[in-house]
């Protein structure tokens, strides 16, 4: 018994590994707040530079401010496109994350907390575009420094942007901007409170995003609402997921005991570029999905409400913007940097080194000849 509470424990589950003034998560009510705004209110209102602004500064930016972010964006994308025409290895990764943790690494620390941003996130949105773009045969897109950073970020990739995709994108991206202590924020703090520099921190944040269980899942949710067709038939489709003894992807959380807020933001972002004929979607079959998923997690952990996590309608929402799914994660560590970059700089600021304890389990020393 004593066992299993440890292996519980192991995940770190409730345990306040310290203080943020940066997102609260709001398990029970469902509800996540960036610097006292609710996520509802900043997405499809604000843009991904003014929630940059948000986390770094503490408050919505000015005009000017907003101006000097979006200006070290732009420096960071071509600054990024620039080294990747000299040192184009990253590109030779098989996955997409890989290559922005090799591409990510190569960069020195930045001067400010500013030019750390346009470095890391012009580098993750330019690494990412350019590694799909070589994987499919095509060239890289040189960036436009004067345009918005999520719309640049999807012209890199698709070679267009239109208005409302481009709004679609930095809705998304203002909506994971930041979220409390998940696994990759918590790697970047591990790492910032050894007083080690803001680039390590985003390549160990970059290496925990990757995992399946934290940024992995939105690819495999697309490869399910594939797999699954058409919407009469996603109950059998998630009932035999179950018995064979695999997880639902997009379903399910540490913190949430309700649906993800997000998900209601991503699923209604995605909802106004269907209605406005933008793409021609498969919310429906997502719906069915979900609503699936739900009622056959609910019935195996009837103590435990299992509900549509951010990663659900991520994958419904980048794919309708014709992104492919093999750089979903990558687009997630694309709007997830602000947030490592914020909790660096806090940790900087209030930290102190972290460094649990743990219960030693193994041979007793005494036992030992
Ligand atoms: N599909 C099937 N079963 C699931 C499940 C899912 N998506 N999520 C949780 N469960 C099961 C667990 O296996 C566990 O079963 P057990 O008690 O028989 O061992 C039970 O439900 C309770 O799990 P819980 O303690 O809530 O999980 P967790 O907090 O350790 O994990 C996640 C949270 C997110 C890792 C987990 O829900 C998951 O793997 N989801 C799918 C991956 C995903 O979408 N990740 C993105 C997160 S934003």
């Amino acid at each position: 018994m004593a066992t299993a509470v440890a292996a519980r424990a192991g995940g770190l589950e409730g345990i306040e590994v310290g203080e943020t003034a940066l997102s609260l998560v709001d398990g029970e009510r469902g509800r996540l707040v960036l610097r006292g705004h609710d996520v509802e209110a900043l997405a499809g209102r604000v843009g991904f530079e003014d929630v940059a602004g948000l986390l770094l500064d503490g408050r919505l930016p000015d005009p000017a401010r907003r101006e000097a972010i979006a200006a070290a964006l732009g420096a960071g994308r071509a600054v990024a496109f620039e080294r990747l025409a000299a040192d184009p290895a990253p590109l030779q990764a098989g996955v997409a994350m890989d290559a922005l943790r090799a591409g990510v690494a190569r960069l020195e620390e930045a001067a400010d907390p500013l030019a750390a941003l346009g470095a890391l996130a012009g580098a993750i949105a330019v690494i990412a575009a350019a590694w799909w773009r070589a994987r499919a045969g095509l060239e890289p897109l040189a960036p436009d420094p004067a345009a918005p950073h999520a719309r640049d970020l999807l012209r890199l990739v698709t070679g267009r942007a239109d208005d409302e995709r481009a709004a679609a994108l930095d809705a998304y991206l203002v909506t994971v901007g930041d979220h409390g202590m998940n696994a990759s924020t918590f790697a970047a703090r591990v790492v910032a409170s050894t007083r080690s520099d803001a680039v390590s921190a985003t390549v160990a944040a970059i290496g925990a995003l990757k995992g399946p269980l934290h940024g992995g899942a939105p690819g495999p949710v697309l490869d399910m609402l594939d797999a699954i067709g058409e919407p009469g038939r996603a109950g059998a489709w998630i009932e035999a997921e179950l018995a064979a003894g695999r997880r639902i992807m997009g379903m399910g959380h540490r913190v949430y005991r309700v649906r993800d807020p997000r998900a209601a933001v991503l699923e209604a972002v995605t909802t106004r570029l269907e209605r406005a004929g933008v793409a021609a979607g498969r919310l429906a079959l997502a719906r069915a999905a979900e609503a699936a998923a739900e009622a056959a997690l609910a019935r195996r952990h009837p103590g435990r409400a299992l509900k549509a996590n951010v990663e659900f309608y991520t994958a419904v929402l980048l794919d309708a913007i014709g992104l492919p799914r093999e750089l979903f994660t990558a687009v997630f560590a694309a709007g997830r940097v602000v947030g490592w970059l914020a909790h660096v700089e806090e940790q900087r600021r209030d930290g102190r080194l972290i460094r649990p304890s743990v219960r030693y389990v193994g041979m007793n020393p005494a036992a030992v000849p």
